[in-house]
């Protein structure tokens, strides 16, 4: 957006003061080097996936699936990674849309991982985003949650995510371009009952997110997390589906309702398109403002 020195200096009743004539002076000065690096498109095109590549972990169902929707919808050819085959009705819903590819496998297996990383490199020629989507969430107490269900977490939720992102960093690097988004959970930053080893392996993520920030956004690679609030899911039911449990959760977001998961879509697609190429590293909360108390 080009900036408008009239708006900047701010004073239409006489002269400029000292310190606005600074910024104008400041403003034309920049604009030289804004003229190379302005993007000259509109935010349409900008947020457009047009033949972009694009990995969606978990896009069968839930978020993961409206992620792939909206991906698609934006002219994206996807591949989706899911334990399972679809039912009818999202094949059918996807393949309405355009291009998508399944890669069946589990994510919480270093082998499986490792092979799904290479089938999407197969289907796809190469992967410009990377949406670590999938994930799993056992509901237990501290006193009682087992060892294998916290194993479980971390390698599905934080393993998982790092190790594709590290394999399609390469491809990413050589090109001087990628976005990879997280998704992580409201639970990485707040205490929530029964949540020890999902809220773990969400800050977990959340940190992955900021360091690979810090390494990888001079090749011009983008990652962000995306931390929703409860969404009716197959995963927010289990958890919060129960009243007792829902309502005390429900009573503290300002705006009175839990989130759809087009909602969390959107703010993906956002953060994997060229509109959000200057932001790195941020975990954008998609909570009806819950992280704001
Ligand atoms: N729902 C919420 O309230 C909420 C809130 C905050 C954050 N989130 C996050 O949003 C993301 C999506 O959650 P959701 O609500 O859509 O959950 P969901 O309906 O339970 O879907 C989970 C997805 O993860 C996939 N997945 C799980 N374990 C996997 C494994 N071992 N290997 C490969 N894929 C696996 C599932 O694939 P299959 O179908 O093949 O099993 C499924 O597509 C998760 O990261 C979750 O933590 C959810």
């Amino acid at each position: 957006m080009e900036l408008d020195p009239e708006t900047v200096q701010g004073n239409p009743h006489g002269k400029p003061c000292r310190w606005v004539g600074f910024v104008s002076v400041a403003v034309r000065r920049r604009s030289r080097f804004r003229s190379v690096a302005m993007v000259e498109s509109s935010t349409t095109e900008r947020m457009s996936l047009k033949d972009r590549k694009c990995v969606v972990t978990g896009g069968t169902r839930g978020i993961g699936l409206s992620i792939s929707k909206a991906f698609m919808g934006a002219g994206a050819e996807v591949a989706v990674v899911s334990t399972r085959p679809p039912t009818e009705e999202v094949t059918k819903s996807l393949t309405e849309l355009g291009k998508w590819h399944l890669i069946n496998g589990d994510l919480g297996d270093i082998k499986s991982t490792e092979a799904i990383g290479d089938e999407a490199l197969e289907v796809l020629g190469k992967v410009d985003v990377l949406v670590n989507n999938a994930g799993v969430a056992p509901v237990d107490q501290l006193e009682t949650l087992s060892v294998e269900d916290w194993d479980k977490t971390m390698a599905v939720n934080v393993r998982a995510p790092f190790m594709l992102a590290q394999k399609f960093s390469k491809g990413m690097i050589e090109r001087r371009a990628g976005k990879i988004v997280n998704v992580t959970s409201i639970v990485g930053s707040r205490g929530v009952h029964m949540h020890a080893a999902y809220g773990a392996s969400k800050a977990a993520l959340d940190h992955l997110t900021k360091t690979m920030t810090v390494e990888w956004a001079k090749y011009n690679i983008q990652t962000n997390s995306v931390a929703p609030t409860i969404v009716m899911t197959d995963m927010g039911k289990k958890a919060w589906g129960d009243p007792e449990r829902g309502g005390p959760m429900l009573a503290r977001i300002p705006a009175g309702r839990f989130g759809e998961p087009a909602e969390v879509a959107d703010a993906v697609l956002f953060l994997a398109s060229e509109a959000a190429n200057f932001i790195s590293g941020q975990i954008l909360c998609v909570d009806g403002g819950y992280t704001t108390i």
